[in-house]
C-alpha cells in the first residue's frame, strides 16, 4: 500500500473549512483511477459528518472513553490486547458511504489526561490512513488540534479565510505555527480564499495574507441554501462555481 495524500482544512471558525472539505471529498469521489477516501471530522460539533450526510453512530471519543472507563475498574488488559481492541473499535466507528468511509473525532479529551490512550489512538489512526488513498481532515479552528488529536503529519495544509481581516490573520498564525512552531508537520501549505466576491477581492486577500495563494471560491448562495435545508452538499452540481473551483484547488495538490 502506498501513502496516502494526506490534506488538512483549518482556519478562523465559520469561514467555511467544513463546506470545503466536504465539496473536496465530493470532488475526488468523482475523479477516475484508485480513489479510497478517508473523511476525518475532528470538530466536535460533526459539521463535515451533516455536510456528507453521514448519521455519526460512534466516534474516537466514545473509543477513548470506554478503554478509560475499563482501566479505571481494573479491567485493563495487556497492552497488545488493548491495541488490539482500540483497532477493532476504530474500524467499527468508521462509518462507509457511497465512495467514501468517515470517522469522526467526537470531543476533545479532558486535558493532560491518559495521554497514553490518546497516542495510542493518534498512531492507530495514522495506520488506519493507509488503507486509503486520499484523506481529508476538517479540523476546529486551531492547528495544534490537528496535531495533538488527530494526525502528527499531514501532506497539504489548506488554511482556508473570508474576506474579513480577523480571518486573513488566523490563517497568517496558522502558517507562523506550522511552518516556524511546527505546532503540525506539513509538507506545504496554502491560502484559499472563501466567499470572495470576485477575483479582484481575492487577490487582495492573498496580498494581505503573504501566504502562497492556491484558488479562491466564490460565494455561491446554493451552499447556504443547502446548509440552511440540512441537506448534505453532493447536491452541488459539477457546474456549481464553489464545486470547480474546490477541483481546482485539489488539481493544484495532486498533480505536483
Ligand atoms: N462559498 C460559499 N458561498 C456561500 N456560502 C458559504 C460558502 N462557504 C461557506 N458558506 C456558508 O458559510 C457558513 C459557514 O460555513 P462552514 O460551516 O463550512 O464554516 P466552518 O469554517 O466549517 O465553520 P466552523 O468553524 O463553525 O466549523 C455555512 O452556512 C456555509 O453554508
Ligand atoms: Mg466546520
Amino acid at each position: 500500500m502506498g501513502e496516502p495524500v494526506r490534506i488538512a482544512i483549518c482556519g478562523k471558525g465559520g469561514v467555511g473549512k467544513t463546506s470545503v472539505a466536504a465539496v473536496m471529498v465530493n470532488c475526488l469521489k468523482g475523479e477516475p483511477g484508485p480513489r479510497r477516501i478517508l473523511a476525518i471530522d475532528a470538530d466536535p460539533a460533526c459539521g463535515l459528518s451533516l455536510a456528507l450526510g453521514v448519521e455519526v453512530k460512534k466516534t474516537v471519543d466514545d473509543i477513548r472513553r470506554e478503554v478509560v472507563s475499563d482501566a479505571k475498574r481494573g479491567a485493563a488488559r495487556p497492552e497488545p490486547l488493548t491495541v488490539r481492541r482500540i483497532e477493532h473499535d476504530l474500524f467499527d466507528a468508521l462509518h462507509e458511504q457511497d465512495g467514501f468511509s468517515l470517522l469522526s473525532i467526537g470531543r476533545p479529551e479532558d486535558e493532560g489526561c491518559f495521554c497514553k490512550v490518546n497516542s495510542l489512538l493518534k498512531d492507530l489512526i495514522a495506520e488506519l490512513a493507509h488503507a486509503f488513498d486520499f484523506v481529508v481532515i476538517d479540523g476546529e479552528a486551531g492547528v495544534e488540534q490537528i496535531n495533538r488529536r488527530v494526525m502528527k503529519q499531514v501532506d497539504y495544509l489548506v488554511a482556508v479565510t473570508d474576506t474579513s481581516l480577523k480571518g486573513i490573520e488566523v490563517a497568517r498564525t496558522i502558517a507562523h505555527l506550522a511552518l516556524d512552531n511546527a505546532a503540525v508537520d506539513c509538507r506545504e501549505l496554502g491560502l484559499v480564499v472563501n466567499r470572495a466576491r470576485s477575483e479582484e477581492e481575492a487577490s487582495m486577500v492573498c496580498a494581505r495574507s503573504g501566504l502562497e495563494a492556491w484558488g479562491w471560491i466564490p460565494e455561491e448562495e446554493a451552499v447556504r441554501r443547502l446548509d440552511l435545508e440540512g441537506v448534505p452538499l453532493h447536491a452541488l452540481g459539477q457546474d456549481s462555481p464553489v464545486v470547480r473551483s474546490v477541483r481546482s484547488v485539489l488539481s493544484r495538490m495532486i498533480t505536483r
